[in-house]
């Protein structure tokens, strides 16, 4: 029994409301993963041995020192592992290496009494190396054809034709920056361990399933003897989409093997030292256009900087292919991908899992060469814009249902920003004005929504209706600050036709729904709302049957709206209480369990080919920066934004996603400037940007003067969950439009005409390189012969 089409009456869903702890989160109330150590007794605690060198072999690793300094009560290493010695899903993670990989590698771990004892004790561990050569940037790594895992090729049409069609053809490099996470709470986890060897683990993880699965690995015990919780996260991001495994496994063993409580959370500094990034990139392209600027080939190498081991580069790097076409049809292209082995911490997800990358190739070819096509940078992006109606497909195959969507944000973008008068107002402003210059640049984004891996597209539910009509609710997903359990609710809530007070969200744990997916890919409310809702589905179907024969009609024609059921056309009533009570006399059963999987995706990782998409998400930015031309130093102006989200769960939870995500966006390409010694002294490959000092994250300062977020309106989703969309990744994406305003700021201090090159981050210092080679008036010339081969194909 279905009841898909049916539209709810007075809906919870679609309702401006709060996240669900936002009190607790302002008050200090909210409990972390660290915050239940105090509730536990008896607690170890964990401190790692990080080695402080790039690479090389342990020739020795001496604990005794370390027994030796009161408090420690045992040192974890390779030797007490049980299991398999590994924290990846790959297998080329050991949780205890014999080679140090990177600077700041744990080789051992500390249990003591204290945190101060465990941490004197791992100061007193003695390792020895046996030194070598470090690669520490993606260019070193593929001039020394250190590379590993998959070595992707997406092809469509016959590149060499559209080259040779090609009115210009330009070529060029690029390469740029990854990003940290900066969660405010940094990786943590606490293992409890019962008088029947069960182990309970809290984990500040995105991904409980896979955390019991890494654990259970490691510890050579099945699932069922596993429990992991997460309450919720100080921030995820991606950063503890897999990264969490290996740091839990660590406090389970050392509660297998001392029978007590082992708690840690990493200090921050460890935390930027041991934990994965955003993976920057190495780029390096050819691309043609015809005499009107329209795009007819390209042809390109992707390079990830995977770090030490590979984590989730592959699906990164996937992603990263899968986007780089962005809104624009490329009717010919050949893209290469592959991933380089660093001496660095293992890159990781990070809010838009490879896709960023992907379109910043792109949005940076545009913003470069559109001066040189002599068209405005606006005018370009329109011509390339993926059309409806025309069959056109993404360069790996899936057709772009809803382009209609592209230039329908765009041209709202336009007229809520006013963009024709304010683009004359600052060509007046930049006349009159030598040393400081202003511009608004228009960028727009599509994303691809599901997991490229088809299977990971599932969510599981529990749904629980207690005799006195109080609701629980569990799901598969995790919260972290995105506001899914607030979205959970309301779901819950509207297809149960209850007021949202009735239904309570239990933390997100193992036992309650087993192989659950990652909550990634923003995919977190289309699955577990797909499972939520067919949970609740079920119940309400067996509500209807006792109400109608309570009330004397048909079940079909059973409405329970607010609380109250009535059968259509007749106005008794049975309230939900006296429903739930009578259904429980009857013995109806009182729970369910819902499941959910995306429906028509298909992909094929060898040919690179398939439909891995359930839909693509849409937006525009507009954003107008000022420059000063003596300094580099820019500020944000205006930001209009225009995204699309379908029919929104929750409208205030989504906006507060779109301006999160937008300053984070900004923040990685404007900002956040990871640095690396990558000189050949003692402290080559150690990442000097260590701290909040050193690393600067967007703040109140850096906000745009005025920020005006907009929801596409009737933007229903047929096939999501009530006609809603994803949200928490894409408005990452928006934030293309600061650097491509920067780059415009920039090229108005030079002639016109010249092509800008701007370093990613564009902090003020590269805003301030880009001026002045704007100012000697070279710019760059990237036109080539047609027929020049691409840099790096081989
Ligand atoms: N928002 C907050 N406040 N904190 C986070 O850690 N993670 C982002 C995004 N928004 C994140 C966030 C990332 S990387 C993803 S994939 C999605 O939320 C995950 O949640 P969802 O699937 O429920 O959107
Ligand atoms: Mo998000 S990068 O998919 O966790």
């Amino acid at each position: 029994m279905s009841h898909l089409s049916e539209r709810p009456e007075k809906p919870v869903v679609g309702v401006s409301m709060p996240h669900e702890s936002a009190y607790q989160h302002v008050t200090g109330t909210a409990l972390y993963t660290d915050d239940l150590v105090h509730r536990t007794k008896d607690v170890l605690h964990a401190y790692p041995v990080q080695v402080m060198k790039a690479h090389g072999r342990i020739t020795a690793l001496r604990t005794e020192p370390a027994l030796a300094v009161p408090g420690v009560v045992r040192v974890l290493t390779g030797a007490d592992v049980p299991g398999e010695n590994d924290a990846g899903m790959k297998h080329d993670e050991p949780l205890f290496p014999d080679e140090v990989m990177f600077h700041g590698h744990a080789v051992a771990w500390v249990l003591g009494e204290t945190l101060e004892a465990a941490r004197l004790g791992a100061a007193a561990v003695e390792v020895e190396l046996d030194e070598k050569p470090a690669i520490v940037t993606v260019e070193e790594a593929i001039a020394a054809e250190s590379f590993h895992g998959a070595r992707p090729l997406m092809e469509t049409g016959d590149i060499e034709a559209g080259f040779a069609e090609s009115a210009h053809v330009f070529t060029g490099e690029f390469t740029f920056s990854g990003q940290e996470h900066f969660y405010l709470e940094t990786h943590a986890a606490l293992a409890l361990i019962d008088e029947g060897g069960q182990l309970f683990i809290q984990s500040s993880t995105q991904h409980p399933s896979e955390t019991q699965e890494i654990v259970s690995h490691v510890l050579g015990v099945p699932a069922h003897e596993i429990t992991v919780q997460c309450l919720r996260m100080g921030g995820g991001f991606g950063g503890k989409e897999m990264q969490p495994h290996g740091f839990a496994a660590i406090a389970a063993l050392g509660a297998k093997l001392t029978g007590r409580p082992v708690r840690f959370r990493l200090n921050r500094t460890q935390d930027l030292t041991m934990s994965g990034k955003r993976h920057g990139f190495h780029s390096s392209w050819r691309i043609g256009f015809d005499a009107e600027g329209r795009i007819q080939a390209l042809d390109a190498t992707l390079t990830a900087d995977g770090g030490w081991s590979l984590d989730l580069s592959e699906p990164v790097l996937a992603r990263a292919l899968c986007h780089i076409d962005n809104t624009y049809w490329i009717p010919n292209a050949r893209v290469a991908g592959r991933i380089a082995k660093t001496n660095t911490v293992s890159n990781t997800a990070f809010r838009g899992f490879g896709g960023p990358q992907g379109m910043l190739v792109i949005e940076d070819i545009l913003g470069r060469v559109a001066p040189q096509l002599g068209l405005d940078p606006i005018e370009l992006r329109e011509r390339n814009f993926y059309r409806p109606g025309q069959g056109q497909t993404t360069p790996y195959g899936q057709p772009v249902t809803q382009a209609e969507r592209i230039s329908a944000v765009w041209e709202q973008v336009k007229e809520n920003g006013n963009l024709a008068d304010r683009r004359r107002e600052i060509a007046a402003f930049n006349a009159a004005h030598p040393h400081t210059k202003r511009a608004v640049a228009l960028t727009a984004i599509k994303f691809g929504i599901s997991f490229n891996l088809t299977a990971f597209n599932q969510g599981g539910a529990l749904v629980l209706i207690y005799k006195d009509g109080s609701v629980l609710i569990n799901h598969g997903g995790t919260e972290m600050g995105q506001g899914l359990h607030t979205k959970m609710m309301q779901v819950a809530a509207t297809t149960l036709g209850i007021p949202l007070h009735r239904v309570r969200l239990a933390p997100t744990r193992t036992d309650k729904v087993p192989n659950t997916s990652a909550t990634a890919a923003s995919a977190g409310a289309d699955l577990n709302g797909g499972a939520i809702k067919n949970a609740c589905e079920q119940l309400r179907d067996r509500l209807r049957q006792v109400a109608g024969t309570q009330l004397g009609g048909n079940a079909s024609d059973v409405r329970i709206v607010e609380g109250v059921a009535r059968v259509l056309g007749s106005d008794k009533e049975l309230a939900w209480d006296d429903l739930v009570r009578t259904a429980y006399f009857q013995r109806v059963q009182l729970s369910a369990s819902g499941f959910y999987r995306t429906e028509g995706l298909h992909w094929d990782a060898k040919s690179f080919r398939g439909t891995p998409f359930k839909y693509f998400s849409n937006g525009a930015a507009a954003t107008e920066v000022e420059v000063d031309g003596f300094t580099g130093a820019y500020k944000i102006r205006r930001v209009d934004i225009v995204h699309d989200v379908g029919d929104s769960l929750s409208p205030l939870i989504d906006i507060g996603q779109v301006e999160g995500g937008f300053v984070q966006g900004a923040g990685w390409l404007t900002l956040e400037d990871l640095r690396w010694d990558t000189g050949d002294g003692p402290h080559r490959g150690r990442l000097q940007t260590q701290a909040a000092s050193t690393y600067k994250l967007p703040s109140f300062s850096e906000m745009p003067e005025e920020f005006n977020v907009t929801l596409m309106e009737n933007a229903t989703e047929e096939g999501a969950v009530y006609g809603s969309k994803a949200v928490g990744e894409p408005p990452l994406m928006l934030a293309f439009s600061v650097r491509e305003a920067l780059r415009q700021a920039a090229a108005a201090f030079g002639p016109a005409g010249a092509s800008v090159e701007l370093a990613s981050p564009a902090t003020p210092e590269a805003v301030y390189w880009a001026i002045e080679s704007t100012r000697e008036g070279a710019g760059e010339d990237l036109e080539a012969a047609a027929g020049t081969s691409a840099l790096s194909n081989a």
